[in-house]
């Protein structure tokens, strides 16, 4: 069956993760993010698609730096909770009582249960009427210990199927599962 052109993502996954980002000023930033890729394997580069505005972006271009945390069940809700609009001062991971972590190598925070992380500097933003793509040169990416048995991940990476985000669902689950560690979205689905 052939759908409308942005359709697609109803079976293309996109993955889930938070990006975190810090101001000028030194407030922190956490928004959850599904456009992301990697430009060529070889490469050390990622990029991500941003709306405009967002904060996420702002603080980009002001400080040059971002963590993509890839997200999986443990805090996935408390990743949600930072699509919440708050003012641009409002450290929504707070809001969210996430816990976080420093990085290792730029200044804004981790994501403390993300299943890793992906530390990066701004290399490029190619920006449009609607959107900016900001390509990143990974500086360092890490897997978090505690999901990690040496060979494994032993949580599995969410992803989601997202026309307009309501058809959300992740790798061996759907909505009944979703709607569990989700409720607030749950009546949406
Ligand atoms: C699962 C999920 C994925 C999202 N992916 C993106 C994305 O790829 N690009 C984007 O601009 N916004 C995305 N959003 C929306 C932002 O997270 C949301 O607008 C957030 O409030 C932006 O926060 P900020 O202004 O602090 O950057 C996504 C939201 C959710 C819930």
């Amino acid at each position: 069956m052939e759908l409308e052109p942005d359709k697609f993502k109803f079976f293309f996954p996109l993955p889930v993760t938070l990006i975190t980002t810090v101001d000028a000023k030194g407030v922190h930033n956490g928004a959850p993010y599904g456009c992301v890729m990697p430009i060529l394997r070889p490469l050390n580069l990622i990029a991500m698609a941003s709306a405009l505005p967002r904060d996420t972006l702002k603080n980009i271009r002001e400080t040059k730096e971002f963590v993509i945390n890839v997200v999986g069940k443990p805090d996935f809700s408390k990743a949600m909770g930072c699509a919440r609009n708050y003012p641009a001062e409002v450290n929504e991971m707070e809001k969210a009582q996430m816990e976080t972590t420093p990085s290792k190598k730029v200044a804004p925070l981790r994501m403390k249960n993300a299943l890793g992380w992906i530390e990066a500097v701004l290399e490029k933003e190619v920006t449009g009427d609607e959107y900016a793509l900001v390509i990143g040169r990974v500086l360092l990416s890490e897997v978090n210990d505690r999901f990690w048995d040496g060979k494994n991940l032993l949580e599995d990476p969410l992803v989601m199927l997202a026309p307009n985000f309501k058809a959300m669902g992740e790798k061996y689950a759907g909505r009944k599962e979703l709607a569990e560690f989700m409720p607030q979205l749950a009546h949406k689905l």
